[in-house]
């Protein structure tokens, strides 16, 4: 039976009091963690979202009707607790608690609520799988670290919102229940019911609508707005997402990049009492691609890809010399110690993972103490071999791994066997942070499945301006005025400056392959808008996710947001989606063909 609070207010939360305390009267409120019944004392930890307190239930000193109801106390039953603070003594003190010096010691209570025994215990190492924790999210959400992450989240959001307002940004809402807006993924789609066989689609970004913002004068303008794409989900990707997202008038790259450098190095001091550099080092895409194989490089450690093309475009061995040939490139990473670190076996396992990247293998030198072991030694001549030494800084115990393809198999397979031997050998520092700008990207890529050049960031960012003669000549070599924030190798936000003129802007959307009418029928409404003038302007969104996710050190966006979906982009907490209703279907001129049971 559940007591009524009848006027009991709580005075503070348990882990806000310490050994100044000893002697106030406080009334807590929270659940029971643990218990332990001892006879004549009954021992609970009483839980709230700050921390933990032991709460002492004497019974010589409590009624005999009221001792009786204290034991009856369980697990995640929720209390009142009235009493006075003491000092804990001797090895009654808990160091390992931070409340661990001082109890309470009960005078009265409450039982608010009772609860069933949960499905898995409400603790930090519970051992429950992540399907079941998101079934009973709720009780999930108790755990403190689940705790902890999510308020560590409403701080990073909370300093946005107070940068961004110390600095003349205006928070604006815009629409969910809108036309698409791409940024590379599918939409999720709304069927109107007034309209039938009209669709709104979900926004997978505020983009359209902050740039017209701009065109009306808000100037700065900053939302946490919550986007949607329907793309396969990783431990970085969820179906709806947060975006901090923020636009800015009359400014250039590196404007944006300062301001959000202000916003980042608040958020880590804040977050973390963590000073970055300031400013953040910047590198240009190519040589990100160059150095480390990606374009959200990890920096904390080195195994840099490193170039032997010239060295063996014409070797006689014709996996290396064939893919110089043709355009593309030989490229390898120096394992410094892998050779003692790697059996033949571990070595043959790298060759497996590399083809995951569509590289048709991998070569290998390993330098033993009796000398270089490998199977293209006998491809190789001498000064070749002396060449990539040098050039690799190869040395007795290193473990050589080496890629020959076209550049972008070569970059994304190397790039990936970086990062999977840094993490096999440890050798990524813990705690450490490194952020950096990836600036000059692509504007365009070529997609061999649409058969034509894509947007690399999307179809409103503005080339160089070095580079706009080459829009309708070389596609490929125009550069955009894009930048990425990264960090540990993950990429926490993207931006760009961004076309301001109706003319340049259908250049671009002709370059991507839209008709003026396409063009006109899908982001007339934009056309139209920048004929009205349009200050030059750019903006960014942080993945406020994963921003929390690595502030946090969690594993996966999932264990910063309260209610995530699952692999098949499912809710295990409410089952959704699910099938509705025949009579929503008919209000909605909707049936289905061909749908398997
Ligand atoms: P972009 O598409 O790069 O840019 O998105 C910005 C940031 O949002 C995060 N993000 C995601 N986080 C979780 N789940 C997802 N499915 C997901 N997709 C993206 C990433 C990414 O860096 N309108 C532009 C921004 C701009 O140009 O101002 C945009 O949306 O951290
Ligand atoms: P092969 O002569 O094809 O047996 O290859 C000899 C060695 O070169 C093997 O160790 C292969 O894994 C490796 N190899 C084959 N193709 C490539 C490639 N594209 N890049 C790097 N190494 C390769």
């Amino acid at each position: 039976m559940s007591e009524l609070l009848q006027g009991w207010k709580r005075t503070c939360y348990c882990a806000e009091l310490g050994k100044a305390d000893v002697g106030r009267e406080v009334t807590l409120m929270g659940w029971c963690n643990v218990r332990r019944d001892l006879g004549a004392l009954i021992f609970i930890q009483l839980r709230d979202r700050s921390g933990l307190m032991q709460v002492v239930f004497d019974s010589s000193t409590l009624s005999e009707e009221d001792y009786a109801r204290a034991s009856t106390i369980r697990s995640e039953y929720v209390l009142a607790i009235r009493g006075t603070l003491e000092a804990r003594t001797g090895n009654m003190v808990n160091p390992k608690m931070k409340t661990g010096e001082v109890e309470v010691k009960v005078k009265d209570f409450k039982i608010l609520s009772v609860s069933e025994t949960p499905p898995f215990e409400v603790s930090d190492d519970t051992n429950a799988g992540e399907l079941l924790r998101l079934k009973y999210r709720y009780l999930d959400l108790r755990r403190p670290v689940m705790q902890k992450n999510l308020m560590m989240r409403h701080k990073i959001a909370h300093i946005a919102r107070e940068y961004f307002a110390e600095n003349g940004f205006v928070e604006i809402e815009t629409p969910v229940l809108t036309g698409s807006t791409p940024e590379g993924a599918r939409d999720y789609l709304v069927p109107s019911r007034v309209h039938p066989g009209s669709f709104y689609a979900l926004p997978q970004s505020p983009q359209l609508f902050k740039q017209m913002l701009m065109v009306s004068g808000f100037d700065r303008y900053m939302q946490i707005a919550r986007c949607f794409r329907d793309e396969d989900l990783r431990a970085d990707r969820q179906p709806d997402f947060t975006q901090i997202d923020l636009e800015m008038s009359f400014v250039e790259e590196d404007d944006v990049m300062a301001m959000n450098e202000g916003f980042l190095r608040r958020v880590f001091k804040e977050c973390l009492d963590v000073d970055i550099p300031n400013p953040l080092p910047r590198i240009k895409w190519i040589d990100a691609m160059n150095r480390y194989g990606s374009d959200k490089p990890d920096i904390r450690f080195g195994m840099e890809l490193v170039d032997l093309t010239d060295i063996v475009k014409d070797s006689g061995f014709s996996v290396f010399s064939n893919a110089a040939k043709a355009g593309g490139s030989v490229r390898c990473i120096n394992v410094k110690g892998g050779s003692h670190r790697y059996s033949r076996k571990e070595i043959d396992a790298e060759g497996e993972f590399v083809k995951t990247y569509k590289a048709k293998g991998l070569a290998w030198m390993n330098y033993k103490d009796e000398g270089i072991q490998s199977p293209i030694l006998k491809f190789l001549s001498a000064e070749e071999m002396a060449a990539i030494e040098a050039r690799a800084n190869f040395e007795k115990g290193d473990l050589l791994f080496i890629v020959a393809d076209q550049n972008s198999v070569v970059w994304a397979s190397l790039g990936a066997l970086r990062l999977k031997v840094a993490n096999k050998l440890q050798l990524i520092p813990e705690n450490s942070y490194a952020l950096l700008w990836v600036v000059e990207f692509p504007q365009f890529e070529w997609s061999e499945e649409e058969g034509r050049f894509m947007a690399m960031h999307h179809p409103f960012t503005s080339p160089m301006d070095e580079d706009l003669d080459l829009i309708e000549k070389d596609p490929g070599a125009v550069r955009a005025k894009a930048y990425d924030i990264v960090l540990n190798g993950n990429e926490i936000g993207g931006g760009s400056i961004r076309i301001h003129s109706a003319e340049l802007q259908k250049r671009m959307f002709k370059a991507l392959g839209f008709t003026e009418e396409s063009a006109q029928q899908r982001f007339g409404f934009l056309l139209n808008a920048f004929k009205y003038g349009t200050p030059p302007h750019g903006g960014l969104a942080y993945g406020l996710d994963r921003v929390a996710m690595l502030i946090c050190g969690a594993g996966s966006i999932r264990d910063v947001i309260a209610f995530p979906k699952v692999q098949n982009a499912s809710d295990p907490l409410t089952g959704a989606p699910y099938p509705v209703e025949q009579k929503q279907l008919d209000e909605l001129h909707i049936s289905f063909k061909d749908l398997e049971d």
